[in-house]
């Protein structure tokens, strides 16, 4: 593909047309048809062209098909898939079309990536026939906003970085040892007593309940779902700080602001126990409208197995009796019998998978974030600032170059439901510090996530991915220039 179909991740068709170029200009008006499920998208796409084009864009209600004229529709004529769109561009118009809203939105952010500027300073878009869906329905990020809070404003950023890149997913890591991000109704105690801190004493913060619909709307306008997580029965130490009786002794723990973990856990045997994984799942339950609530489940080194299983099944009980489906990290794989559907996360590629495939094996949905490829706080080089090594360097090849159906030895293709990177912040604290790890790599992981098999090729991406390069500068986010990348001077 050409540096003029700069698209990424790389569409299933691009087909470039024998016509003139479709060229914005002051009277380019995009027109929806008069549908309520539309109106924010227009919204959206009025939005970016006009950043892109420094102009505001006119949206109209019409059915339209004039020169001049962006239109969008909901169309039947498609293959299948819930977010497969197509992108026509030439002839003076150009089509987005998709079946869902979720397609249009992805037709939208093709187009912006499509639009070139002049060397006269003009915008135009090279006449192409487009036709694209994704690979995986699971395409996310996870965001650690315990160990360093993420303000809103600065998660919004991500949340546009994810949607500029088709993930679809945004996995909240909300509460660990170090602090708890989100206000429960329940459980005012958990931020009031622990979210004011990050890891070293940095600054926190926390989630409100205003903030958090403001969160999950961002997210849906640009066709994200949110997955929270609250993390038991280990990674629970700000719990610990907050409510005393979760503690055997009933003393509340000292807060920790250090960057170790599996140390913190609760106890099976007490009764507080059970009514917090009650009362803080079934909050997040009423203020999620997603399908999905992660429990954690990870990194439990004080507790014999038996403990493990009754409290994983205790947290999952919670979540399903909301109607919602678990979501866990990999270690869950050794509890038998999990609940129907059940989204198994795998990260640690340093242990032996043979639990993780046996689950799989037994109907376990799978979801791949190898620490070695896509765990996104790895340092890129062992010299580079920020960042942690234990899965190893991971620089921009690294997060690309590898093929999700051939990771872990016998998991049957057909259970891996997506591709999830993520990003934990124990050494990043602030919104440079996130971009620099997500780009340029976190293109990578969603071209891995999204682009068929036969699409995807490094050189190619590395060739198409310049001009994204611009683009983030252009935006004035602050990203590394790898050295396995081609990039303007
Ligand atoms: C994890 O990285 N502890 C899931």
């Amino acid at each position: 593909m050409s540096d003029a179909f700069a698209v990424v991740p790389a569409p299933l068709v691009v087909q470039p047309l024998p016509l003139q170029p479709f060229v914005i200009t002051r009277s380019t008006i995009v027109v929806v048809d008069a549908d309520d499920d539309l109106m924010p998208i227009a919204v959206l796409t009025a939005d970016l062209l006009g950043r892109v084009t420094g102009r505001a864009v006119e949206i109209r209600y019409a059915e339209l098909d004039a020169a001049g004229v962006v239109r969008m529709r909901l169309v039947e004529d498609l293959p299948p898939g819930p977010e497969t769109y197509r992108v026509v561009v030439g002839a003076g118009r150009v089509r987005l079309e998709a079946r869902t809203t979720e397609g249009l939105v992805h037709a939208v952010v093709t187009l912006r990536q499509l639009v070139r500027e002049r060397p006269d300073g003009g915008v135009e878009i090279d006449a192409v026939r487009i036709e694209d869906s994704p690979r995986y329905p699971w395409r996310g990020l996870s965001v650690d906003v315990a160990r360093h809070f993420v303000s809103v404003p600065d998660l919004k950023v991500v949340i546009g970085l994810m949607g500029h890149y088709k993930l679809n997913v945004l996995h909240l890591h909300l509460t660990d040892d170090q602090a708890w991000r989100l206000d429960l109704p329940s459980r005012p105690e958990l931020v009031r007593r622990s979210s004011a801190h990050s890891v070293d004493g940095d600054p926190g913060g926390h989630y409100s309940a205003a903030d958090w619909d403001e969160i999950l709307a961002y997210a849906r306008a640009r066709a994200i779902r949110v997955v929270p997580e609250i993390d038991v029965p280990g990674h629970v130490n700000a719990a610990l700080h907050a409510y005393r009786e979760l503690n055997p002794d009933g003393e509340p723990a000292a807060e920790y602001l250090g960057i170790d973990v599996g140390f913190s856990r609760l106890s099976d045997d007490l009764p507080a126990t059970h009514e917090f994984l009650a009362d803080v799942f079934g909050d997040l339950a009423d203020m999620t409208p997603g399908g999905y609530l992660h429990i954690g489940g990870d990194e439990v080194l004080t507790m014999g197995h038996e403990e493990y299983e009754r409290l994983v099944r205790a947290a999952s009980a919670a979540v399903t009796a909301h109607g919602k489906r678990v979501v866990a990290w990999q270690e869950v794989a050794s509890v038998p019998d999990l609940p129907e559907g059940t989204v198994v996360q795998y990260w640690d590629t340093r242990v032996d998978p043979a639990p993780f495939v046996a689950a799989a094996r037994d109907g376990a949905q799978i979801l791949l974030s190898p620490g070695s490829r896509v765990y996104l706080d790895m340092k890129y080089t062992p010299d580079f600032p920020l960042g942690l090594q234990w899965a190893g360097c991971v620089d921009l090849r690294d997060a690309y170059d590898w093929e999700p159906a051939d990771l872990v030895a016998g998991l049957p293709p057909e259970a891996v439901i997506g591709v999830e990177a993520a990003l934990w912040t124990e050494t990043l604290r602030t919104l440079e510090d996130l971009t620099t790890m997500l780009l340029p790599r976190l293109a990578a992981v969603a071209e891995v996530a999204w682009s068929a098999p036969g699409r995807r090729d490094y050189d190619d991406f590395a060739a198409r991915l310049r001009r994204h390069g611009r683009h983030w500068d252009r935006m004035g986010l602050v990203w590394h220039r790898s050295a396995q990348g081609t990039w303007d001077d």
